[in-house]
This record gives structure tokens, sequence and C-alpha cells, in this order.
């Protein structure tokens, strides 16, 4: 027991020194769960649409009418540089930062990356309400979902280092899971 709780903080140790790099496609959680996660590992959290929302002082459905997605794609890029220059946080990062292969490396860069899954029914019921994604403008059905998953899919599937599926479970069971797998990751 004893010897199960030191090496529960050394691997915690070992995984603040690096980031913690939540991926996934929009609606899968990322959000929830790296609020919980981060107060599970006393870890801090940065969410990168928040710091380009910040840094562009206008909304993510702003920067995409006014400026364009591959403005957004460009900022998303220099943000995720910037932030790899510090460990020890649990990134939120967006749901289309696997789309630019510069990305990947970038996300490798000293961090576990761990990729959150849910059906296209699930994403739907987590997204049907929320406006804030302009991807999904005009797009909001199971057809589109599944449609844009299945063009991800290989590209979050090559680069996770973990795969959490989040369908029909709570956010502090995913979290419970996530802890068990980056103790696997860091004994490795
Ligand atoms: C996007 C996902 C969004 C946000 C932007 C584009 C995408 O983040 O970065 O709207 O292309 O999948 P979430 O996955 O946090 O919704």
């Amino acid at each position: 027991m004893f010897c199960e709780f030191i090496c529960k903080a050394l691997i915690i140790k070992m995984i603040k020194k690096i980031n913690v790099m939540l991926i996934g496609f929009m609606g899968v959680g990322k959000t929830s769960v790296s609020r919980e996660l981060s107060k599970k590992l006393d870890m801090p959290e940065i969410d990168m649409d928040k710091i380009i929302v910040d840094r562009e002082n206008k909304s993510i459905n702003d920067i995409f009418t006014e400026n364009g997605e591959e403005y957004f794609r460009k900022i998303e890029t220099e943000c995720l540089i910037d932030i790899q220059k510090s460990k020890g946080y649990i990134v939120s990062c967006g749901g289309g930062v696997v789309v630019k292969d510069e990305n990947i490396n970038h996300m490798k860069d000293g961090g576990v990356i761990l990729l959150l899954t849910a059906t296209p029914e699930t994403v739907y019921n987590r997204v049907k309400d929320d406006d804030s994604r302009p991807i999904l403008k005009g797009n909001k059905n199971v057809e589109f979902i599944e449609q844009l998953m299945n063009k991800r899919k290989d590209r979050y599937l090559a680069v996770a280092d973990i795969i959490i599926s989040t369908d029909d479970k709570t956010i502090s069971e995913i979290v419970d899971e996530i802890t068990d797998k980056l103790e696997e990751f860091a004994k490795k």
C-alpha cells in the first residue's frame, strides 16, 4: 500500500515534467475532462481556444468570419509552439489541431498525447445546443459530424499515445481511466 502510494507520487512527478495534450473531435469533452484532470493531478490547465480568443480579442466564430479558417489555423500553430516552451500543463487542444502535419510535431514535442473519442451521435447530443463552433454552423447533424470525424480519424489515431472512449461515462470515470493509463505510460 505504502509502495503503491510512493509509486503513484513518482509517476505524477514524471508526468509533471511534460505536457498532457488532450486531443479529439469537437464535443468529446476535452474542456470538462481537462478541468477535472487538472484538479486530480494538481497540474494547471491551458485551453488553446481560450488563449486564441484572448490573444485575438474576439470569439472563434468572429475569427473565422472576419479572418478565415486559414488565419485561425496559423494562430493555432503559433499558440501550440508557445505552449510547448513550458511543461507541466494539461493542454486542451482545439478539435482541428491535427489537420496540420506541422502541429503533430509540436504536440509530440515534450508531451503525452491523450485522445478522447465519442460516437457521432454522442458528439451531436453534446454540441447541438451550442453555437460557438464555426465548423458546425449549418452542419449540425450526425451525418456531417460522422463525415468530418472519419476524415480526421486516422490523424487522431496516428498521433495518440493513449486513447480513451468517453461514451456513456461520467467525467470522473474518464479522469480515473486517464490517470491509470498515464501511470502505465510513465512506467514504460
Ligand atoms: C475546431 C474545434 C474547436 C475550435 C474551432 C475549430 C475544429 O475546438 O478550435 O472551432 O476544427 O474541430 P473544440 O474541439 O474545443 O470545440
